[in-house]
């Protein structure tokens, strides 16, 4: 099968197209015939890490995983004999962020992983784009109290992860401030923010308004510089470690000291959370927003363009 495999660190040019061995499910095992993926901020951390700290998990020299992806929507194309939830034809869609290796034409998961029949209704490339961004906006999501916190403000609004937190909060009843760039004013109305901000004529950190939640879905701020703009009591989180990874310190201390208080929750994807994806997008409270779409063989420019993070929503692969 074909297949985009990086053997070391670097930039987009380390990811070649190559023919690799089409794997053998094992008993609680499917096989996907993979039809679309994406390319995200987590394939870009992992194929040329920031952090150090990321080589122990990804490989200290090399990469263990060698080939990326985390997000997928395919067609079952066999199952192990143990398989109980699957066919060979249903349509599915889900993440693999623990072993990688969407970026392929085929991928053996367990049934017991994160995937799950796709939405009525849904193609494969609006299928793949949905779980990584709302599995990590829904992490943060879901340490809001929406009955006492009701007044959100989201950095970063047409991003990925940024998106989903504009429609998630949305679907929990608040009132949602989103920031972004001129041209994706209109996107983050449509996607339900009450009130939106152009970061290039204003300084939200500046506004008259007080909120309960300063989201930073793309860690453009800082705690410091979002204080004055949160109530007594207003937490404020962010998806990237901060200068000095400030966040995971002050996530520790804050909660003890001082009223307003930083949270970093760690992410981390299950089937319920895909099973309740799939919910929202049938009723209707949920679509993903896709920038462009790009074959497999051209990842390395799907690659640079998600590094300018300047991507709207999400960049898909066809396979
Ligand atoms: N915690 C985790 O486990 C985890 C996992 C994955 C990613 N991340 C981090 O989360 C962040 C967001 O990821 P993502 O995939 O959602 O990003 P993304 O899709 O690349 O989002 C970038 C978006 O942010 C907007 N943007 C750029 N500069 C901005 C600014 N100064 N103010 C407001 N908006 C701005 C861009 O629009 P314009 O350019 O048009 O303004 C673009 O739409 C990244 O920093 C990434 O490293 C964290």
């Amino acid at each position: 099968m074909k297949a985009v495999v990086f053997e070391k660190y670097g930039p987009p040019e380390v990811l070649e197209l190559k023919e690799v061995e089409k794997p053998i499910p094992k008993d609680d095992e499917v096989l996907i015939k993979i039809h679309a993926a994406t390319v995200n901020r987590t394939d870009c951390g992992f194929r040329d890490p920031e952090y150090f700290f990321i080589r122990f998990f990804s490989g200290l020299f090399k990469p263990k995983k060698k080939i990326l992806g985390s997000e997928l929507a395919g067609e079952i194309e066999s199952t192990g004999k143990e398989v109980t939830t699957f066919k060979k034809g249903d349509r599915v869609f889900g993440l693999s962020t623990i072993n990688f290796g969407t970026h392929a034409e085929y991928i053996c998961m367990s049934e017991k992983r994160s995937i799950t029949t796709m939405p009525a209704n849904m193609s494969y490339e609006q299928a793949a784009a949905v779980c990584d961004g709302l599995m990590l906006a829904i992490c943060y999501i879901r340490k809001i109290d929406f009955k006492k916190a009701r007044k959100i403000l989201i950095n970063g609004a047409s991003g990925s992860i940024g998106s989903a937190c504009v429609q998630l909060a949305k679907h929990y009843g608040a009132e949602v401030t989103a920031v972004c760039n001129t041209k994706n004013m209109e996107l983050v109305k449509s996607l339900g923010a009450d009130e939106a901000i152009d970061y290039t004529r204003e300084d939200f950190t500046k506004s008259s308004q007080l909120y309960d939640i300063v989201m930073d879905a793309v860690g453009k701020s800082s705690f410091f510089r979002c204080k004055r703009i949160l109530k007594p009591g207003g937490i404020y989180f962010s998806t990237d470690l901060g200068f000095l990874w400030q966040n995971i310190f002050l996530a520790m201390l804050t909660p003890i000291i001082g009223s307003k208080k930083v949270m970093f929750p760690i992410p981390k994807d299950s089937k319920e959370d895909v099973g309740f994806f799939k919910e929202l997008i049938e009723a209707g409270n949920y679509r993903a927003v896709i920038d462009k779409c790009y074959p497999l063989g051209q990842i390395v420019e799907a690659t640079k363009y998600v590094e300018t993070g300047q991507k709207t929503g999400n960049v898909v692969i066809t396979i």
